[in-house]
């Protein structure tokens, strides 16, 4: 049985082929609409989530499928004290296939290795979200019309942003990728990060604080919400938030076809004046999401 709770999962000729089926599913979704009839997709969200729980189940429902779950930790078991390992037991008992969010680094894994249907990883703590990544990079595909040969920006909380975790594992195995990171001291990338994904694939990258300089080499730039929730103390969130604001202003430095992404939710990191720019993709990022879920559930479901 097939999981996805790294992006490193899946070969890059299997991300090609997922995004091939996204696109396909994009140019005419109802073709789709009853790959999965009689399928159950369980959505077990132990964390506050708004696109990648409602895109999971437009996804499932657009496949003629059905979807059971719960969208916080209250309203579960967990609440009385049962461990993932069980919950993913009992869950294997009720559906088909399951999508977990949870605030410990590795749930997904220790449910996977209890349930008896495939488990995707929808988000594990400050760790990874491949399913973001996903979608992050059927976007990149669709605005940039390649995945290889990109200066990629990223910028906000590098440490906490799990997201970015994920798409750096993702980019590091195309060819002339080069990341720039820009975040505060505070909130560089994990040492695993810089060390085990990027030079031992020896991929390009800087860090800096400087977000003006960055501006003019970027094709990409993807930026991060501060992780507030995986702070100690407040203190420092209020210090960090709003060190790196987008604003058209600071846009003025990049380049004509700039794809401009963001994982969403946005607090106060992108201007709003910025999202009617062309070259802001993050709405566009979201819809996207909904199909390359629609691909990956099929590919997991072993659908045709
Ligand atoms: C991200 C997440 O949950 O990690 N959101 C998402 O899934 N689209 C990013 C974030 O919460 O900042």
């Amino acid at each position: 049985m097939e999981n996805l709770i790294d992006i490193r999962d899946l070969s890059v000729d299997e991300i090609q082929e997922l995004v091939r089926v996204a696109l396909d599913i994009a140019a005419d979704p109802s073709r789709y609409s009853e790959k999965c009839r009689g399928k159950k997709l369980a959505t077990l969200f132990f964390e506050p989530s708004t696109r990648t729980r409602l895109s999971f189940e437009a996804a499932m429902y657009e496949l003629g499928g059905n979807v059971l779950g719960f969208s916080e930790a209250q309203s579960s078991s967990a609440s009385k004290g049962e461990s993932v390992s069980d919950t993913a037991r009992m869950v294997s008992c009720y559906a088909d296939i399951i999508a977990m969010r949870h605030p410990k680094e590795g749930a997904p894994l220790v449910a996977a290795s209890k349930a008896s249907v495939p488990v995707i990883n929808a988000g594990d703590g400050g760790h990874n979200h491949p399913t973001q990544t996903l979608t992050d990079l059927l976007t990149i595909w669709r605005e940039k019309g390649r995945l290889s040969d990109l200066t990629i920006g990223l910028c906000g909380d590098l440490k906490f942003g799990r997201t970015v975790h994920s798409l750096v594992a993702a980019m590091s195995r195309y060819p002339g990728i080069r990341f720039i990171l820009i975040s505060p001291e505070e909130l560089r990338v994990p040492g695993y990060i810089r060390k085990d994904v990027m030079t031992a694939n020896g991929i390009p990258f800087e860090e800096t604080t400087d977000f003006v300089s960055a501006m003019p080499q970027l094709d990409v730039l993807y930026m991060t919400r501060v992780q507030k929730e995986r702070f100690f103390n407040e203190a420092d969130y209020i210090r960090l938030k709003d060190m790196f604001i987008l604003t058209p202003e600071k846009l003025a430095y990049a380049k004509e076809d700039l794809c401009i992404m963001h994982p969403l939710p946005r607090v106060n990191e992108i201007a709003t004046a910025v999202d009617d720019d062309p070259r802001a993709a993050y709405f566009r990022q979201a819809l996207n999401g909904k199909y390359i879920r629609m691909a990956l559930i099929m590919k997991l479901l072993g659908v045709k």
